[in-house]
Parts: structure tokens; C-alpha cells; sequence
């Protein structure tokens, strides 16, 4: 136990996914329904550090130097406790180098970094495997941002079947994302409430499932033989899949706005000029553009004609879990 009461940073990216997860089949544990597939981001990120301390008579989180009171994280450090068994609350230190108003779920980057400076500080050593597992308890998405590059979360049916891998890393496609930020609001219907209707409700729950596990073999080998619009073209389609849930849910919901609806007919219309590029969207309005670094350029410059430099954030693939 000689890492108690050191300080321990990690530095953990967010990930886009391009088989999306949506929908759990055990909330508790966080097991999905579904395998998914995401590409780790270079430009957004969260450090985050960990100290256990004995003086501590409670945890103390701070993110982005403000104090918070966040249930959900003590709750994710008690799975870190009850594993080392080690018995004294902790300091968190929490920085998102994800713009608050990015439109991309930090929660990934937050829960990775989390798990990966956690662990550590409480004397575990944990493979990356086990890393991801930990996280998925914080939040899925957070499962897969343990692995840089194209990565991928194995659905599984219980704790330590359900777990994150790497599939390419570093990327060998040329790849990128502009993220669009259409709306920076907290989000009406958190992506867990969202899925738990989605799960229970939409009749088409079944068939997404059915056809989200193509997807999966689609981009999987998509990513294999270096096919980048295979690849786009599976993964705009598993995204208005996974949307086609939120509208065919009881009740209906809908996370895309009139502005959403602008990017998307934008980017039909770039690629009937022969720009190739993709779009993608998750539990909120804000679109991701999926490209090669060649088309970059020609796609800013467009989306520039409606919205400011600062709505629209362009990434490459990013790296793995580290300690800083
Ligand atoms: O892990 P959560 O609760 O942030 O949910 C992620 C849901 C999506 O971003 C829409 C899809 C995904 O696989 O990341």
C-alpha cells in the first residue's frame, strides 16, 4: 500500500462513437445491450488527480477549481475503496480540457481519468482491461476512453465480462471531427434517462440491436482494410438509427434541434460536391463531422458562412490513458 497519501494524475481524451451504445441491460453495473465502437480524440481531455488522506473527513472535488457535491463520484470512489480496501476519503482535482461548450460527452474523459488516478492512488495496479471496467461504473463511454485511437467496447454479460480494447492504435486511416456546437445548455434528458426509454419502450429496440451488431462487424472491418468511407457511411447510419429510438420512444423525445437539421443538409450538400465527409450526433443537437484532413479545410470554410470560429472545433485521434 505504499501509494496512500500520494498524488497520482491521469490525463484521460473523449472518444466519439461510431457504433453508438444506447440503452443498458444492467443499470446498476452498467453492462449495455450493445458493443460499440468510438475513435479517441487528441483535443479534448480531462486531467484529473487523486489523493487519499487520512486528515479528509469527507471527499473534496473540485472541477475546474470549483467545489462540487457529486453523489455520483463518491459513490464511483466507494467501488474504489471497497476494491483496495482501503478506508479514507479522497481529494479530486478535476480540469476538462473538453470545451464546457464542446457538445462532446466528458463524462468519458472525466470517468477515465478518474478510474486511472483512483486506482492508482489507492494502491491498485490495475491492467487496462481492469481500468476499463472500472470506469464503465462512471459512465459507458467512459469504458473505451481507457484506449486511444479506434476502440471498442465488449458488451459482456456481467462485471468482468463487459470491458474496453483497443482495436487501432495509433490510427492508420487518415481521420478527423469537427464538432459543431449548436447548443451548450445542459442537456433536458440525461443519456441514461434517454436510453432507459428508449430500452423500455421504442418497438424498434429490437431491430436496432439486430442491426447495430452489423454495424459493428462494418466498422470493425472497416478499420481493418483502411476503408474511410465504409467506415462514414455506417457511421451516420448507426447514428440516425440510435436517434430513430429517442422519436419512436413513449414518450417521444428528440435531442436534434432546427440547427442540427442545418449541418446535416449542409453536409449532403458537400458531398454532392464531391467533399467527402460523414455526420454524427449524440445525446444533444451538436453535430460531429467525420473527414479526412484533405477536405478540412473546404468544410470549415462552409460551416463558417453560419456559424462563429469558436462553434466549431476540429480533432485527430488521440492517445491512450496515461499518468502525468
Ligand atoms: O456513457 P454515457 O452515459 O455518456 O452515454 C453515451 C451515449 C452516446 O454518447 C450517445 C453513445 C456512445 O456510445 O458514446
Amino acid at each position: 500500500m505504499e501509494n496512500i497519501g500520494q498524488k497520482y494524475t491521469a490525463r484521460a481524451h473523449t472518444n466519439i462513437a461510431l457504433v453508438k451504445y444506447w440503452g443498458k441491460e444492467n443499470e446498476e453495473l452498467i453492462i449495455p445491450a450493445n458493443s460499440s465502437i468510438s475513435l479517441t480524440l487528441d483535443e479534448f481531455y480531462t486531467d484529473t488527480s487523486v489523493i487519499f488522506d487520512s486528515t479528509l473527513q469527507q471527499d473534496m472535488i473540485t472541477i475546474n477549481s470549483e467545489i462540487v457535491n457529486d453523489e455520483k463520484i463518491s459513490k464511483f470512489l466507494d467501488i474504489i475503496r471497497h476494491k483496495s480496501g482501503i478506508n479514507l476519503f479522497a481529494k479530486v482535482e478535476s480540469i476538462n480540457h473538453v470545451p464546457n461548450s464542446a457538445g462532446l460527452a466528458s463524462s468519458a474523459s472525466a470517468y477515465a481519468a478518474l478510474a486511472t488516478a483512483g486506482s492508482k492512488a489507492a494502491g491498485l495496479e490495475l491492467s487496462d482491461k481492469e481500468l476499463s471496467m472500472l470506469a464503465r461504473r462512471g459512465s459507458g463511454s467512459a469504458t473505451r476512453s481507457i484506449f486511444g485511437g479506434f476502440a471498442a467496447w465488449n458488451k459482456g454479460t456481467d462485471d468482468q465480462t463487459s470491458y474496453g480494447y483497443s482495436i487501432e492504435d495509433p490510427v492508420k486511416m487518415d481521420i478527423n471531427m469537427i464538432a459543431i456546437v449548436l447548443n451548450n445548455s445542459p442537456k433536458k434528458i440525461s443519456s441514461r434517462l434517454g436510453m432507459k426509454i428508449s430500452y423500455e419502450t421504442s418497438p424498434f429496440y429490437d431491430s436496432w440491436i439486430k442491426q447495430t451488431n452489423e454495424d459493428f462487424e462494418t466498422i470493425q472491418n472497416a478499420i481493418t482494410n483502411g476503408d474511410f468511407s465504409t467506415l462514414g457511411q455506417t457511421a451516420e447510419l448507426n447514428a440516425m438509427r440510435m436517434h430513430s429510438l429517442t422519436l419512436s420512444a413513449n414518450p417521444s423525445y428528440l435531442y436534434l434541434n432546427k440547427d442540427s437539421l442545418l449541418v446535416i443538409e449542409m453536409v449532403k450538400e458537400l458531398r454532392d460536391k464531391g467533399i467527402e465527409c460523414y455526420y454524427t450526433m449524440d445525446a444533444g443537437p451538436n453535430v460531429k463531422i467525420i473527414c479526412q484532413k484533405k477536405n478540412i479545410k473546404a468544410i470549415v470554410d462552409n460551416l463558417s458562412n453560419q456559424f462563429s470560429q469558436d462553434q466549431i472545433k476540429v480533432s485527430g485521434p488521440g492517445e491512450k490513458v496515461k499518468l502525468i
